[in-house]
């Protein structure tokens, strides 16, 4: 597919994520099932060029209208799903966004039993962005094992372990402390596959019994208060933007800051596409 000269010009899907109705993988869905017209005409390729400002792009009989952009953080308590809709009737976290009109989505999932931070928006580029494995934007996680990990346990994790879906990128691996039973550990990765952290821990023969999300970027929880949210700022929206060093260095697997000795292990194994939690 070639890039049209009228740079004003942007591909179907991802001017329906802008306009912030879905992330553009929802908008090819719906280009597929037939539900998008340009000007009119019924389009099911999402590759198609057009330009926001003078072609009439509807979804399901109703022309898009820019929205205001809206980026919040929401500390996401245990037992809380992080889909729309349930259909079993779970609570969900939009129970907890009272006030919020447009339709934000989550960048990235946690599981029903995680908490931590969460970022919603309805800026379907910044989401790809955030969730894209190529952006490296790291997430830091606050573990408690269900058993004590040695030191070389935690190395496995640093230097990457074998999962289902291949193997895991080099990870910050920093133990907090230790009870009689428990390892308390932090791990900051840049993936974000399903319960990825869960199953890294699983590979040790260990179980999380809990999880906390406490960083994503340079954004840390601070003193947002559990099931609570609030706006990202514009600063913190400009730097979670921002490609990380080891991205720009080229070093494709080194999670940022990683350390050269410590607490961080070589680069084991390649980077994979399109983790789609965290
Ligand atoms: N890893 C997990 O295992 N679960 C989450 O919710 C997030 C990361």
């Amino acid at each position: 597919m070639q890039k049209p000269e009228d740079n004003r010009k942007k591909t179907l899907d991802r001017v329906i994520s802008q306009a912030g109705l879905g992330s553009r993988t929802e908008a090819r869905s719906w280009i597929g099932a037939g539900r998008v017209t340009v000007n009119g005409k019924k389009v099911q390729t999402p590759d198609v060029w057009v330009d926001p400002d003078r072609d009439q792009v509807s979804v399901d009989g109703r022309p898009l209208q820019a929205a205001a952009k809206q980026y919040l953080l929401l500390y996401k308590p245990k037992g809380y799903l992080t889909t729309y809709k349930d259909p079993e009737g779970r609570r969900t976290i939009y129970d907890l966004l009272e006030g919020i009109d447009e339709r934000v989505f989550p960048v990235g999932r946690l599981d029903q039993d995680t908490t931590g931070l969460l970022i919603l928006t309805n800026d379907g580029e910044f989401g790809d962005y955030i969730t894209s494995p190529e952006s490296k934007v790291p997430k830091t996680y606050l573990v408690k094992s269900s058993q004590r990990l040695s030191d070389e346990q935690l190395d496995q994790l640093r230097k990457g372990v074998v999962l289902s879906d291949g193997p895991t990128r080099p990870a910050i691996v920093n133990r907090v402390r230790d009870s009689e039973k428990y390892t308390f550990f932090e791990i900051t990765i840049t993936e974000g596959r399903n319960r990825q952290v869960r199953r890294m821990v699983e590979v040790l023969g260990a179980k999380v019994l809990k999880l906390v999300r406490t960083r994503i970027g340079l954004i840390a929880i601070g003193d947002l208060e559990i099931g609570k949210y609030r706006p990202l700022l514009p600063p913190e929206i400009a730097v979670l933007r921002k490609p990380s060093r080891s991205s720009k260095r080229g070093h494709r697997d080194d999670p940022p800051g990683a350390s050269r000795s410590g607490t961080s292990a070589r680069p084991a194994n390649a980077s994979r596409r399109r983790g789609r939690n965290g």
